[in-house]
């Protein structure tokens, strides 16, 4: 038995916390994985959720019945004012659907089982991922039987935006196509594009009747504003593109292992939105059968107590802000002290939490085995993983492979 399954490799990202933690050498980095780090390299249990915690710890309503199929009902509904805002005329007009998510990797899922079953692929089911993309986005669509492509996305001369090529080829995709966005702080790139820009990226969409699938999983992260953050989405609603949204709060709650997130879908009619909730209730039931409880609480009790919520706005300005001075120093530490060779502009000018620093595969390997700084292949780095007491000893060495 199990003669016929090949050994797989382990995850790109996963594999690196791991050999992180078994790396006994004192200054080792782990710039691998996405999580918030303190200046200590310390995990952050935020403020806000700690109060949230001891709230819920205190309640003698809570037990641990089962939720609802669909999730905690008033967390799925505070969520989707979080990311469409709290004045959606969709929201208003009924047309939003709201289902409770295994994070946002469950949000992913749950968007392409959907998609899979019932979007009007016209024979061709594809899905459209800017190049590069968050690696796990290949895994999750080829999963439910839609074939992955790329669109261009990342300039590696300029190490920005492919805005040109970006918009040809969104034109040249057959019409209704799928098309994944991230919807802020871009992973792996960091590179966003403007406002301008996405009105024009808009208006292909209008155009060519194409599909978004928005993916946000760093909504706060990238400028330190909530509201700024969903700018895009909202827009795209507010010129009803048909959209979906696929939404994570390990990040910008610091709740990583309690998996909260939702899948909202702006249809384009309450009739319709209750039909299709009606499937994906069918869908979660099959797979999970109902989302856990314990993190909803916490999201659901932060979002809905106004006082609450101002924290945890300031609790994520600590994180953007703390991030935004690592992109600051390291930018100081490269171009003025090391003067480090090529241009290092992209270390500040990308946003959220990581950087593409712009070094090939085997440069970002001679980081891990000559100074125990762990980094994906593609030389994308977390910026959370750096703090006051790594960063000189990781510019220096990012110097060294550098100059070769
Ligand atoms: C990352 O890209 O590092 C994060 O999104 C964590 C993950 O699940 O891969």
């Amino acid at each position: 038995t199990w003669k016929r399954v090949p050994l797989a490799p382990p995850d790109s990202i996963f594999k690196l916390t791991a050999s992180y933690k078994d790396d006994p050498f004192p200054q080792k980095v782990n710039l691998g994985v996405g999580a918030y780090r303190d200046d200590d390299s310390k995990p952050w249990v935020l403020p806000v959720v700690k109060k949230a915690n001891q709230i819920l710890l205190e309640d003698p309503a809570i037990d641990h019945e089962y939720l609802p199929i669909t999730g905690l009902p008033a967390f799925t509904a505070a969520a989707a004012k979080l990311i469409l805002g709290a004045d959606s005329p969709a929201i208003a007009e009924g047309r939003v659907t709201s289902v409770q998510t295994i994070s946002g990797t469950g949000a992913n899922h749950l968007g392409a089982a959907f998609l899979s079953k019932y979007y009007d692929f016209n024979g061709d089911r594809k899905v459209y991922l800017s190049d590069p993309t968050w690696v796990n986005h290949f895994a999750i669509f080829r999963n439910v039987g839609i074939e992955p492509l790329v669109y261009p996305y990342y300039d590696p001369k300029t190490i920005g935006l492919a805005f040109d090529e970006l918009v040809t080829t969104l034109k040249r995709l057959p019409a209704k196509s799928v098309i994944l966005l991230h919807a802020c702080a871009h992973n792996p790139t960091g590179v966003d594009p403007t406002r301008e820009q996405w009105g024009k990226i808009c208006d292909v969409f209008l155009q060519k009747k194409h599909y978004a699938f928005f993916d946000c999983a760093y909504q706060g992260f990238a400028s330190g504003d909530l509201d700024n953050d969903a700018w895009a989405v909202r827009e795209f609603v507010r010129r009803e593109v048909p959209l979906l949204v696929c939404q994570s709060f390990a990040k910008n709650a610091g709740l990583y292992g309690e998996r909260v997130g939702a899948l909202h879908l702006v249809a384009p009619s309450q009739e319709a939105a209750t039909r299709v909730k009606s499937q994906l209730s069918v869908l979660v039931r099959s797979e999970i059968s109902n989302p856990p409880a314990y993190g909803a609480r916490i999201v659901s009790l932060i979002l809905n107590n106004p006082e609450l919520f101002e924290e945890w706005k300031r609790d994520i300005k600590t994180m953007a802000s703390r991030i935004i001075e690592m992109r600051k120093e390291l930018y100081r530490l490269l171009t003025e002290e090391l003067k480090t060779p090529g241009s290092w502009d992209h270390i500040i000018t990308q946003i959220g939490m990581f950087s593409f620093t712009g070094i090939s595969p085997e440069q970002s390997q001679a980081l891990t085995e000559k100074a125990h700084i762990y980094l994906t292949q593609n030389g994308r780095i977390s910026m959370a993983g750096l703090n006051s007491h790594n960063i000189r000893y990781f510019a220096e060495n990012l110097d060294k492979v550098v100059r070769g």
